[in-house]
Formats: C-alpha cells, structure tokens, sequence
C-alpha cells in the first residue's frame, strides 16, 4: 500500500426531509448564492423546499439558474459577476453533478484574480473560495464529498477538471426522495457513473490493500443488487437511499488511498462528450470495453478478481472468466438503459483518431495507472471498444 493522506471534512447529512434543515448549516448572516439548473427543482418542489428552509433561517439569497449538464464556463462566469455585484459569500448549490462542479468554480473564481479559465486550464493554485453548501438530487458523480469539478468552454470545445480542497463542500444533503422525479436515463446513467467510479480505482494491479479491495467489490456489488429496485417505478425508498450513498462512497476517497488508480476510461470519455454532447456516464460506458481489451494483460489480475468476488465467476479457464466478467458488465450497463461498447452509443469510427489526437496536443497523455497508455493506445481502446 502506498503511504497517503486523507482528509475529508464534508458534513454529510442524509435522508428524507433534511431538505428543511439547510439553513441551520449556514454561518448566521450570510448573503447566499442560490444557484440550481434547467428547472427540474421547480417541477419537482425542491426549489419551494430551499426557499422555505432559507426563509425560516432569515437568510438573504440570491437566484442563479440555468447551469447546464456539462457546466459552461461561459454560464458560470454570469453567476461569477452576479455574486461579486451583489457580495454574496456563501453558494448554495443545488441539483446533479453538474450545478455542483459548476458552483465549485464559481466559488473559487469569485475571490480569483486574474483569468478565471486559468483555474481550470492551467490547475492555477487557489488562495482561498467562497465556501460552499449542497443539496444534491442526483446521485452519480460523487461531487458532493470530493474536490473535483469539470467544466466545460463552449468556445474552446474543450471539458477539463480541476480539484481543490477550497472548494469541497462544507455540507451536503443526500434526501433520496429528491430522486423521485428522476427520468430512467438519469438513473441509469447514475448507477454507471458510480460504477465506473469504482473501477477507475480498482480494476488496476494489485496493491496488497485488501480493504480498499472489499470496500472497493461491496460498493460494486451493492449497486448490482440494487439496480433493478432503482429502475422501477413507482420509487422505493430504501433503493434510492442505498444508491445515494453508494454513489457518495465511490468517489469521495476513501476506496483509493494507498492504491494506484486508472481514469483513463474517464478522461477519454470526457473528449466524446466533448466532441459529440454525449451524457458523461454514456461517455463511460463507450469507452470501458476498449480499456479493458487493450489493458487485459496489465489488469489480469484485478480482472480475474472482479470475476469470481463482484460475478461469482469461478469457474473455466482465466480468459473464459475475464471474457464473462466482461461480458456481464456490459450487460449491467445495457439493463439499465446505458449501451455498451461505442457503436451502440453512436460514436463514429473517426472518434479515434481525434480523441489521440486532442489528448496529446494537450499534454493530456500518458493515462492509465502505470502510465502506459499513449497517443497509439488511446486510438487503440477507441477502435475495440466496438
Ligand atoms: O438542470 P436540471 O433541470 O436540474 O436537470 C438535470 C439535468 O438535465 C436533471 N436532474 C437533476 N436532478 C434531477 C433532474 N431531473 C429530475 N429530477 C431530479 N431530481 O438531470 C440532468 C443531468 O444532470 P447533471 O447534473 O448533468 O448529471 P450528473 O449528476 O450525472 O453530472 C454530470 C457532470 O458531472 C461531471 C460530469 O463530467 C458532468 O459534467 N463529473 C463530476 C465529477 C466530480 N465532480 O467528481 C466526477 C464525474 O466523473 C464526472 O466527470
Ligand atoms: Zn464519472
């Protein structure tokens, strides 16, 4: 195991009707950016929630909506100047993956001097952020415990990360009802970005780190079991909740200290959302076949073990047992709405070469645990990921 560091000092506060406690979490005083999405929290009465629990706390705040899935830096910015005009100091964050990531910016570029895109493009250390809170009504990206944020620039087509521990949320609130009014693509790209979470930090070589291995398996295993729940309607509570905090749990750290970990299936993933709008967890679930056929020597091991411990696959030969694991897999992905493999998700035979191609005009290359895939391999994993 190698040596690390973990702090994670986000407040979790979970489960029904804690919606209506937002404001106790708020320092007294405070001038609060509001921001949200399209509108779903309207349809659906979280809007009507958080106002009235930021009413009861005699709190001032101030609306921002319409960040979009795959946040713009272009929108972000607007809200930027709304929150320095109106010197607001606390942001209140509230809906998926994407008015997370999109608030972690705004919170970190409203103190930034300087050019804001620099914090994103070129990683530019942070001094400080507003700080900020959340109430998360999509469970999938992890965002609400962890530092990272992705945004994309319209002008520039491009979708890049940045992470820093100023811009983790102070709380968070996961109410599983908030998922109710949830369309089953969303869902299903939910169960898949989790998924895909875990892999990213497993599926590599072994570490002799047999905790975060079975941490790792029973996350992966849990939303196996719980999938079918999940999906079907009308909404059950208990499903919804455990998809929550299995979401939480897959990228908020924990399963990756000491171990080495992938994100090539991510970062490459980002590059056909980019070029094509595709969801992020479709992204994933195109690219990942790819991985694993052009990496299965280096990953045999942790495959072989993804086969017998999270498929039950213990018996044939090793390469029937990854062939299975595969197999199944894509199948997990498939049951929940989410097609496997790039021609199923429509991207074109041209994606190759130009994701190879943007990934090492970037700098964006070596990827893969052990560095070991290239400009060639990027190309590579995009034509078997078929
Ligand atoms: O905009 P609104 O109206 O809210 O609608 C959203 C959006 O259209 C809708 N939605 C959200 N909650 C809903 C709801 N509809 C009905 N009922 C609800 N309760 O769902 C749509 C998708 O939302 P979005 O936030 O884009 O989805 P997700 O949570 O999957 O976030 C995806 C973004 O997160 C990034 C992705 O790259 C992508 O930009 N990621 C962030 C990570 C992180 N910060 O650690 C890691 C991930 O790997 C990922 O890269
Ligand atoms: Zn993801």
């Amino acid at each position: 195991m190698d040596n690390f560091t973990y702090h994670n000092p986000v407040k979790l506060i979970f489960g029904k009707g804690q919606i209506a406690q937002v404001g106790r979490d708020i320092p007294k005083g405070a001038r609060v950016l509001f921001a949200f999405g399209g509108g779903s929290i309207k349809a659906n009465g979280i809007h009507a929630q958080v106002v009235d629990a930021l009413g009861q706390a005699g709190l001032t705040f101030v609306e921002f909506s319409g960040i979009e899935p795959n946040p713009r830096y272009e929108t972000l910015m607007k809200a930027v100047e709304l929150a320095r005009a109106e010197k607001l100091d606390f942001i209140l964050a509230v809906g998926g993956g994407s008015v997370v990531d999109g608030c972690k910016f705004i919170a970190a570029a409203i103190p930034f001097e300087g050019d804001c895109w620099d914090i994103v493009a070129k990683r530019a250390r942070l001094k400080s952020a507003v700080p900020l809170g959340v109430v998360l009504t999509l469970p999938a990206t992890g965002s609400e415990m962890n530092a990272f944020s992705v945004v994309s620039r319209e002008e520039t087509g491009e979708k890049l990360g940045f992470g820093s521990p100023a811009v983790m949320p102070r709380f968070s609130v996961l109410d599983p009802e908030s998922t109710y009014s949830l369309p089953p693509r969303q869902l299903g790209n939910g169960i898949v970005d989790a998924f895909v979470h875990v892999l990213e930090q497993y599926l590599t070589q072994p570490a002799d780190a047999p905790l975060q291995d079975r941490l790792a398996e029973a996350v992966l295993a849990t939303l196996v079991e719980i999938a079918p729940k999940v999906m079907a309607t009308p909404p059950d509570y208990q499903a919804r909740a455990n998809l929550m905090w299995c979401a939480t749990m897959a990228l908020n750290g924990l399963i990756g200290q000491g171990v080495p970990q992938d994100w090539s299936t991510h970062m490459i993933g980002h590059e056909l959302t980019a070029l094509y709008g595709i969801d992020h967890a479709r992204s994933l679930a195109a690219v990942w076949p790819g991985v694993v056929a052009v990496r299965r020597e280096a990953k045999r091991a942790k495959l072989l073990q993804f086969a017998a411990r999270v498929w039950g696959l213990t018996e044939g030969s090793e390469d029937q047992r990854i062939d299975q694991a595969v197999a199944k897999t894509r199948a997990f992905f498939e049951s929940v709405g989410v097609p496997a493999g790039t021609i199923a998700a429509g991207i074109p035979a041209e994606a190759a070469q130009l994701v190879s191609a943007r990934l090492s005009e970037r700098g964006g290359l070596p990827l893969g645990e052990d560095g070991a895939i290239g400009a060639a391999e990027v190309r590579a994993i995009l034509e078997a990921a078929a």
